[in-house]
């Protein structure tokens, strides 16, 4: 069975009512577990160490969960030594979206920017979309400067710039040629120069920092599922023009957007040979960087 590390987006907030909730990143199953009295969410593998019934089928007591097959007290977070215990998997969550940072995959500043985002901007969700397709895909589409303007209409082949951040995780730079709009102005008609910095937190979790006129955030998710992936995206709108969350119809237009661009890269992802073996050109240095990048979280168990 093949294992995922590092952050995987669970959810857009369906977590609950009940105090357990099963999720899962492809094969592997995963049982949240709310906690009452704070709210907190915890996440551990829900396969029950006995015979690998369901954990999130069974009873939630203090510190354990009873399984529902044969009743045995799986201890919830328990060190490699316990012989009847699962393993707890950090958890992030911000906006009613979940986040799980799977066999202690690194960290690379998710967490706190997911924090800071909170504080700055108000997290609109955006859209779920299923995908026939390997989900580091989906990620790698910020780093492949190459197909903006086959694809997605920007007028200029923009050069992705990319380096190692402050902590560990991949940055790509580069500036877009968009058309003028509502969002991004121009005092020329025409096009508008869009920098953008792309952040590969794992092969799974991409933020986009669009700069110009009226800078925000997009939170890009792909989760591996039984098919491909499921896609997740979010905006990150700072809070600004008074308290009463951003502007409804902006958020349309930009979803509206950005679900355009991924059924435009859906059509080539899903039609793509996965056997094929990649003749790389002289502009493809930021994909095979991420490339690079993805294979420190994959192992075989
Ligand atoms: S499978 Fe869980 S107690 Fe037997
Ligand atoms: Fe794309």
């Amino acid at each position: 069975m093949k294992r995922y590390r590092g952050w995987y987006q669970i959810g857009f907030g369906e977590i609950g009512p009940g105090p357990l909730t099963p999720a899962r990143v492809g094969s592997q199953r995963l049982v949240l577990v709310s906690d009452p009295a704070g709210g907190r969410l915890r996440a551990f593998d829900a396969d029950c160490p006995h015979r690998g019934a369901d954990l999130a089928r069974g009873t939630p007591e203090d510190g354990v969960i009873v399984c529902a097959f044969h009743g045995l007290r799986v201890r919830l977070g328990a060190d490699a030594g316990c012989k009847h215990g699962v393993r707890e998997h950090e958890v992030a969550s911000v906006g009613g979206s979940v986040f799980v940072r799977l066999d202690g995959g690194a960290d690379l500043g998710l967490a706190e920017r997911l924090r800071d985002l909170d504080r700055r901007c108000w997290i609109v969700p955006g859209f779920e979309m299923p995908l026939r397709a390997p989900h580091e895909l989906v990620a790698e589409n910020a780093f492949d400067g190459a197909h903006f303007h086959s694809v997605h209409q920007v007028h200029n082949h923009p050069n992705v710039e990319v380096a190692t951040g402050a902590d560990g995780e991949l940055v790509g730079t580069g500036v877009l040629e968009v058309p003028v709009s509502a969002w991004q102005k121009s005092a020329a008609h025409g096009n508008v120069a869009v920098p953008i910095t792309v952040r590969a937190f794992s092969p799974g979790v991409v933020v986009t920092d669009m700069g110009g006129a009226f800078p925000y955030a997009m939170v890009t998710t792909a989760t591996p599922s039984a098919e491909g992936c499921m896609v997740r995206l979010s905006f990150a709108m700072p809070r600004i023009g008074g308290a009463n969350g951003p502007d409804r119809r902006m958020c349309d237009y930009m979803i509206a957007q950005a679900r355009k661009g991924l059924e435009a890269d859906r059509l080539i992802w899903e039609s793509l040979n996965p056997r094929h073996v990649p003749q790389y050109l002289a502009e493809d240095g930021a994909v095979i960087a991420y490339r690079k990048f993805c294979a420190q979280f994959e192992e075989q168990a």
